[in-house]
């Protein structure tokens, strides 16, 4: 029907906003109008001290003046370039400054706009190199339960999240999982990385064995699983994984979405673990959060594969309008030295075991199962209310926010990760009131 009116301005109907309870929302909407450095500033003019860095990308803090002033400065020299057969200086300066940080055996950027546009790219590519190769025949996906690889097909099919796959239809076929190493009957309160469940990477091989390794084109995992709700890799695990996909010829995906660019007090995820994927996927603290943009990293073996035939053809028909966007991309190298400058990975890092103490005071609260941490991130598991799952997290989160904290919740796991400035008096308060906010809880 015809809509008889305009809405005003403020409306709240028109907006269909993303993972959001949109009728809870709209009755009692959570505005927020100003953010500066660790805090952001409501509709209300309350101040909420951000623990999730906005979610999970504005590490450097907000509205930080180098990284604002650059984008502005951009935006009035060169607004935008066609990505297409055409470049511009900060689209390729950025990818340098993104080799200087990975890990070694790390050398080329391919530009998205989201994570789940690099991890669609990055699924693409592992297929396209391995007929490039001469290996056709590999195009089987491999995940793993609870991982979450964005909202575009190839994330979801591969993704193991029930809610983000159930109503979608049959997704993408040759795609199938591996188990998730969450193991709270052994590892419940782990500090760091987990004890048990490395021997978990070896479901690796019976999926092998099940479909031949010459059917399989890539295994995609989050070295530390971070949307499902903080599940770390048990110890060994990964560096088994690595073995496993490399003796049967098989790509690894590290999708870095969350770990990279200094969550865990390393640069990506591949150097605090010391495990060299073949390409890892990137976006959020790339550009602080404040421009959308992606970047899918490689290694030579992988690019070059694609680079033959004659020199005028295109090698990859892949891109997108906005990869390696001026605007984005000065956005990009503004946030690089910001993190640089600060040395805001390292001070990540510094800051872990204060976090660490901090989280982990928590034990003995009502209904808190289970706690987890690495780097500057951090998750309280909590048992769920009987027959109302997530429930009882929300609630944490709608009362925190009351009393000025801002954390996320996925199922009844309470979610932290907050900007790399933070300070100890910051951790001081965020988990000081999280504390009152538990003991509140129905
Ligand atoms: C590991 C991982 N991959 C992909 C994505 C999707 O990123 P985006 O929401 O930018 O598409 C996310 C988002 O949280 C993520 O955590």
């Amino acid at each position: 029907m015809a809509l008889d009116r305009k809405p005003a301005p403020n409306d709240l109907g028109a907006f269909w906003m993303p993972f959001t309870a949109n009728r809870q929302f709209k009755k009692a909407p959570r505005m927020l109008v100003g953010a500066k450095d660790m805090h952001y500033t409501t509709a209300d003019g309350r101040q909420v001290l951000d623990g999730t860095a906005g979610l999970w990308c504005c590490n450097a803090g907000h509205c930080r003046p180098k990284i604002t002033e650059a984008i502005a400065k951009q935006a009035a020299e060169l607004d935008y370039a066609p990505a297409f057969q055409m470049g511009h200086p900060a689209a390729f300066e950025l990818a340098n400054r993104i080799i200087e940080i990975a890990p070694k055996g790390m050398e080329h950027v391919f530009y998205t706009n989201s994570g789940s546009e690099s991890v669609e790219t990055a699924l693409k590519l592992a297929i396209a190199y391995h007929r490039a190769r001469g290996e056709g025949a590999r195009t089987r996906l491999i995940g793993r339960e609870r991982g979450y690889h964005g909202v575009n097909f190839g994330g979801i099919s591969v993704g193991g999240i029930v809610n983000n796959r159930k109503v979608f239809g049959t997704l993408l076929g040759g795609v199938d999982h591996m188990p998730h190493t969450h193991l709270p009957a052994q590892n419940a309160f782990s500090k760091g990385q987990p004890e048990h469940g490395a021997h978990l990477a070896d479901e690796l091989e019976r999926i092998v064995a099940l479909h031949g390794a010459e059917t399989i084109a890539a295994v995609i995992v989050e070295p530390m699983a971070g949307s499902t709700g903080v599940l770390l890799p048990p110890k060994g695990y990964l560096e088994r994984l690595r073995a496993i996909t490399k003796k049967h010829g098989i790509l690894l995906i590290f999708d870095e979405v969350i770990t990279g660019f200094g969550r865990l007090g390393s640069a990506f995820a591949a150097q605090h673990y010391g495990v060299l994927p073949d390409m890892m996927t990137t976006a959020k603290g790339l550009t602080n959060g404040v421009i959308p943009m992606g970047a899918v990293i490689t290694t030579p073996e992988v690019h070059d594969a694609f680079m033959q035939g004659p020199e005028h053809m295109i090698e990859l028909f892949h891109g997108y309008t906005y990869s390696g966007n001026p605007i984005a991309s000065a956005a990009g190298i503004a946030t690089l030295e910001v993190y640089k400058e600060e040395g805001l990975f390292e001070r990540a890092a510094e800051m872990a075991p204060y976090w660490q103490d901090a989280l982990h005071s928590l034990k003995g609260l009502p209904h808190v199962i289970d706690i987890r941490n690495e780097g500057l991130i951090g998750a309280v598991e909590l048992e769920g209310i009987a027959g109302e799952p997530t429930k009882r997290a929300f609630s944490a989160f709608l009362k925190g926010f009351e009393k000025g904290i801002m954390i996320r919740t996925t199922g009844d796991i309470i979610a932290m990760s907050p900007p790399l400035i933070i300070e100890k008096s910051h951790i001081d308060t965020l988990i000081g009131t999280l504390s009152e906010v538990l003991k509140t809880l129905d």
